[in-house]
């Protein structure tokens, strides 16, 4: 059985995770569980509610909340990872600086997700040495930090050789709704995508070798939804603003005659309309710290006071996914998902060293990309300029470049100017002080 150790333990998500590893202790057998996060309190708040989803399933697995990463580390056969550096706090000025000049306010795309990459490389790159320090030898590290397509980056300009394995939940979350359309099962589809994190194509989606994605795309020509009605998707993107992003997709996909997009990609191709829809004043961020967050905090004291814990948290196809690559990783099934890996040709006509988004089979020793071939020009283009803005962020981080951070926020097609990308720029930088290296 395995030693593995939640980084970031004090995300709302530990419970839904947790829970997800607690049913499939049969195949991903756990000798321990141990939460890390260097904010105590937050931590603490949620691990009683861990403890208890643990112990509904099992008396043997030990359990260890910690801040010191040597007690969080020792021995650990597995991490995940999933640090928010900042908090819902920072989130929020992520979205609402932006928004403040008419573009795009998200956590991951465009300037907000910039913003976030420069805070979170240079921690990241810290928890994977204090885990090379303690861990087992051979341990994976499941990454899941976002912004996910710059963290990796980030990782594999710092330390190429780390085995990390870096993922994102909304490929599988599309799948699990291609399937409800189509009427099989997740584990029944195999699609063919390619693209960077948060900004790729469904090229093929095959059930027993037939190819289904016109079916699919006639649904959501019809119906104006990727999954196969509002109320039918992931309890995790099922808040009224994940169904419009699930809508939004329609008016992505019409403009184009093939493949069906990423959701994201909605913020790059009609940012104008994004930004129309939403409010500087109530982002995101504040959704989630008025839902989830606080039902949750709501949940684990009324447990505290009660014994009786409420259902207040997610458990669904992101849970699942995690401990599907993490059983693949432990006992090489080689199994096919969609993961961010480095190109070595997979995507033929991008750079070789590029991370990008496309189905590898996940071996003991690390994923093995899948061959897309080439990608038509359009395509090509955008994944491009899309792919730069991410290298020069990355490259801004760590050379502490005002200039590459400029350039890397107007290359943004999230921003429509360079006097955006300036303003919007100079703005972060006065309230990321605490965070991102000196400019
Ligand atoms: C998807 C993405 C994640 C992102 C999350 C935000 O799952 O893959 O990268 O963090 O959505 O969801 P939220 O409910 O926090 O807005
Ligand atoms: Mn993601």
């Amino acid at each position: 059985p395995f030693i593995l150790t939640i980084a970031g333990g004090g995300s709302t998500y530990t419970p839904g995770i947790v829970k997800s590893l607690m049913v499939r202790l049969a195949d991903f057998p756990l000798a321990e569980i141990r939460l890390y996060d260097i904010d105590s309190q937050r931590q603490d708040t949620i691990a009683p509610v861990v403890e208890k989803v643990i112990r509904d399933h099992s008396d043997s697995i030990r359990f260890c909340v910690t801040t010191d990463p040597e007690v969080a580390f020792s021995g650990a056969h597995f991490v995940f990872a999933q640090m928010r550096v900042g908090q819902y706090k920072m989130r929020e000025q992520d979205e609402r600086i932006p928004l403040r000049h008419g573009v795009v306010g998200q956590e991951t795309c465009g300037p907000g997700g910039l913003a976030y990459g420069l805070r979170t490389i240079l921690p990241m790159v810290e928890l994977i040495d204090l885990v090379e320090r303690f861990a087992h030898k051979d341990a994976w590290i499941v990454n899941y930090s976002n912004p996910a397509a710059i963290v990796a980056e980030g990782i594999r300009r710092l330390r190429p050789d780390a085995r990390v394995l870096n993922i994102c939940d909304m490929p599988v979350a599309a799948m699990r709704n291609i399937a409800a359309v189509l009427g099989v099962k997740r584990e029944d589809i195999t699609v063919d995508y390619f693209g960077l994190n948060h900004f790729g194509w469904f090229t093929r989606v095959l059930v027993e070798g037939e190819d289904r994605l016109p079916e699919l795309r006639e649904h959501i020509a019809r119906y104006g939804l990727l999954t196969a009605n509002a109320a039918d998707t992931d309890p995790q993107h099922a808040d009224p603003s994940w169904v419009k992003t699930w809508r939004n997709i329609k008016p992505v996909m019409d403009h184009f005659p093939e493949f069906v997009p990423n959701p994201y990609l909605q913020y790059y191709l009609m940012p104008n309309d994004i930004v129309a829809h939403q409010d500087p004043n109530y982002t995101r961020a504040n959704e989630v710290m008025d839902g989830r967050e606080k039902k949750l905090f709501a949940a684990a004291a009324t447990y505290k006071q009660t014994g009786i814990l409420p259902d207040a948290f997610h458990v669904g196809v992101h849970g699942a996914f995690i401990v599907d690559v993490a059983c693949s990783l432990a006992f090489d099934l080689r199994q096919r998902h969609l993961v961010i890996v480095e190109n070595k040709g997979a995507i033929a006509n991008l750079p070789y060293d590029a991370m990008v988004e496309v189905p590898a089979y996940i071996t003991a020793n690390g994923p093995e990309p899948v061959r897309m071939g080439n990608v038509p020009t359009f395509h090509r283009a955008l994944l491009e300029q899309q792919l730069a803005s991410e290298q020069l962020l990355v490259e801004a981080t760590l050379e502490g470049s005002y200039e590459k951070a400029l350039q890397a926020f107007t290359l943004n097609r999230t921003v429509p100017t360079m006097q955006h990308a300036k303003a919007i720029l100079d703005e972060m930088i006065a309230a990321n002080r605490e965070y991102w290296p000196q400019l």
